[in-house]
């Protein structure tokens, strides 16, 4: 996460990254690499009897003590001298020593590529922005428009390989997944997709899509000499677009991309089929980014207003309104409604959320100046409509990714909460880390709304390392789980349950240092199962027990993902019995997205909001409580 990188390092040098050759499957384009990039450590293998070491104490306030001696067996015979485990590490220090990244490849395939859940909900995040001041069809253009002028601007930092090289920890980090996020997108497979990146191909775009009633247009906004479309000349060729989509009878082809990957995956080679739809397909997948002109929404009131949003960014609220308004595939989605709602979209193949928010961020600066610039005189020709042909076949197939949508849309609970009796200065005023903090406000949230904690995910960035993506801290520890206990436990004392969040902080602080620094256990047990995938007949018995699959089903899937901009990200739950908890710490306030399964009974993201909101204050009057005494 960017801004929290930004706001964590605080320094950025202008420096020129590199665009590496991007790993297999993503398409690659270019070979050029500079020295930033290159000088950049390679992801270590951390050691075996480290990780298993850290494992088990991970499994230790998830299991019973009968599991826990069953896997202490099995873990003894998995690191027996000269066994299975020696072996697999011997093969995967191999694979180190001969690749860029280890683990890369695999994870983009296992994470995201072979994936065949619909994108989105399942992957894609949601950005939700401040509500704007616009009220009107005017208002939304002129925002529009401002708006793609701040993405051209950032994209010339990425052309002119400008873009300040961001730092944690004084460590330098990994920029490639800046070259992945424009010009770029994913097309499904038979059984794995691809991502295709057409930035730094012999003729990069020049375009960009806009879709409005669900029809897509191209607009190329850069003028014969080269230089971007201005504020004004943009606006003018929205307004055409606009007046050219007024009907909204039109076939939502877009929805077909929210498919789950297989049905959509044949969609796509029967719509591509018909050479004016292949066409047009190619022209979005290829265009800069993608901006969608939303119809509007039903009012909700000001308490709903955030869960709606939040929910467009994410599914576009189902076929009747905006999820036809879509193509999910496209890395990146610009959406502005005609109320004042606006945010993003993006497929997570190609990115993490840090270098997106960044992006926003720029663009929400570049938007606040007020810069006069020169329009050129010469009249512009009219963005091109892209036409397609809708055959029965095409037609049963956008009907059924309707209802498959309407379905998803019904699934998923999105709550937005705006925290604002205090943001993250008030853990640094006690000497605590405000991410560690937060999460023990979740641990002890849900230990609440369940008398039980549960294995918990926080995604941690990679990027001091060369390709690096992320690993996962395993927040739920004996510690945390003792602090949480001594909450509401009356014979503990104030002094003592302070002093029991102190140490849960702390070893949560330890964990984010190994994982930020490539010693974290998730990402390595996964380079094992890999190896035993590729090497072995059969996967050993450590992965395949009860408490390797107890531990490893995250209910809680969290992330902060923080920025200067006054945004919150969201992203659906990893498990059908389990939330998503994105969060943005600001100063002051804290910025909260919480979703779930309406199908699943035991869970309720407004209920979790509400112990969450209960926890984080009953921690600051506990801190308050103890430093007056
Ligand atoms: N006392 C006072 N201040 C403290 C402290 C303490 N005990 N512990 C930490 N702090 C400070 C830190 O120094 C830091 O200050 P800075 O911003 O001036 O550098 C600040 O508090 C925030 O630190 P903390 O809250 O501990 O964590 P973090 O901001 O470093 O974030 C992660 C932790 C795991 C979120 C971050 O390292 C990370 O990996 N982010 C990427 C996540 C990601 O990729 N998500 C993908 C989503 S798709």
């Amino acid at each position: 996460m960017l801004c929290v990188l930004t706001r964590t390092a605080a320094r950025t040098a202008l420096v020129k990254p590199c665009r590496l050759p991007t790993p297999v499957p993503v398409v690659q384009i270019s070979d050029r690499s500079l020295v930033h990039q290159e000088s950049l450590p390679k992801l270590p293998v951390p050691p075996l009897k480290q990780t298993c070491a850290r494992y088990m104490g991970s499994l230790e306030p998830l299991i019973c003590e009968e599991e826990m001696a069953h896997t202490q067996q099995l873990m003894k015979e998995f690191l027996q001298p000269g066994g299975v485990g020696e072996r697999l590490q011997k093969s995967l220090e191999r694979r180190a020593r001969k690749t860029e990244n280890w683990l890369s490849d695999w994870w983009m395939q296992s994470a995201y590529l072979d994936s065949r859940m619909p994108v989105a909900m399942y992957t894609s995040p949601g950005v939700v922005l401040p509500k704007m001041h616009f009220q009107d069809r005017q208002g939304q253009m002129r925002f529009a428009a401002k708006l793609i002028a701040g993405v051209l601007d950032f994209k010339n930092m990425i052309d002119s390989e400008t873009l300040p090289v961001e730092y944690l920890g004084g460590k330098p980090l990994c920029m490639d997944q800046y070259y992945q996020v424009l010009s770029s997108c994913r097309i499904p497979g038979p059984k794995r997709d691809t991502v295709m990146n057409h930035a730094i191909g012999k003729s990069p775009p020049t375009h960009i899509t806009v879709v409005h009633n669900f029809q897509f247009f191209v607009l190329d906004v850069y003028n014969s000499d080269g230089s971007p479309l201005t504020v004004d000349q943009i606006y003018v060729q929205l307004e055409k677009i606009w007046n050219t989509s007024l009907q909204t009878n039109k076939e939502p082809v877009g929805i077909l991309t929210s498919n789950h990957r297989n049905t959509w995956g044949k969609a796509y080679n029967n719509l591509i089929k018909d050479k004016t739809n292949k066409d047009s397909v190619r022209a979005i997948q290829k265009s800069i980014f993608t901006v969608c002109l939303d119809a509007p929404k039903p009012r909700v009131s000001d308490e709903m207003y955030h869960n709606k949003v939040a929910a467009q960014m994410l599914h576009g609220g189902g076929s009747r309104w905006n999820s036809g308004n879509r193509w999910f595939d496209k890395t990146l989605q610009f959406i502005i409604g005609e109320d004042g709602s606006c945010g993003l979209t993006y497929e997570h193949a190609a990115a993490e959320g840090p270098p997106i928010v960044f992006l926003v961020d720029h663009v929400v600066d570049y938007m606040r100046r007020n810069e006069m610039v020169r329009t050129p005189m010469i009249p512009l020709p009219m963005p091109l409509k892209l036409r397609f042909n809708i055959t029965p076949e095409i037609k049963k197939d956008i009907e059924k990714a309707k209802q498959n949508m309407n379905i998803m849309v019904h699934e998923l609970d999105v709550r937005v909460l705006n925290f604002s009796h205090y943001g993250r200065k008030f853990p640094r005023s006690h000497k605590l880390s405000p991410d560690a903090f937060i999460q023990m406000a979740l641990q002890l949230a849900y230990y609440r709304m369940y008398q039980m904690c549960c294995p918990t995910y926080e995604s941690a960035s990679l990027r001091m390392f060369k390709l690096g993506r992320t690993e996962a801290i395993r927040s739920t520890t004996t510690e945390s789980l003792q602090f949480t206990q001594a909450m509401d436990d009356p014979s503990k004392t104030n002094g003592e349950k302070a002093a029991l969040l102190e140490k849960a902080t702390k070893v949560h602080r330890e964990h984010t240092h190994m994982a930020i620094h490539g010693q974290a256990i998730e990402r390595h047990i996964l380079g094992l199962k890999m190896v035993a995938i590729e090497d072995l007949t059969s996967l050993p018995e450590i992965f395949m027990d009860t408490s390797f699959a107890v531990s490893s089903h995250f209910n809680l899937f969290t992330s902060q993902v923080g920025s200067k901009t006054d945004c919150v990200m969201c992203f659906g739950p990893m498990v059908p019995d389990g939330y998503g908890v994105c969060y943005n710490p600001m100063d002051d306030h804290i910025n909260f997205a919480v979703t779930a399964f309406n199908s699943c009974e035991e869970t309720n993201a407004t209920k979790l909001s509400k112990f969450l909101e209960d926890a984080l204050l009953d921690m600051k009057t506990l801190l308050e409580q103890v430093s007056k005494a």
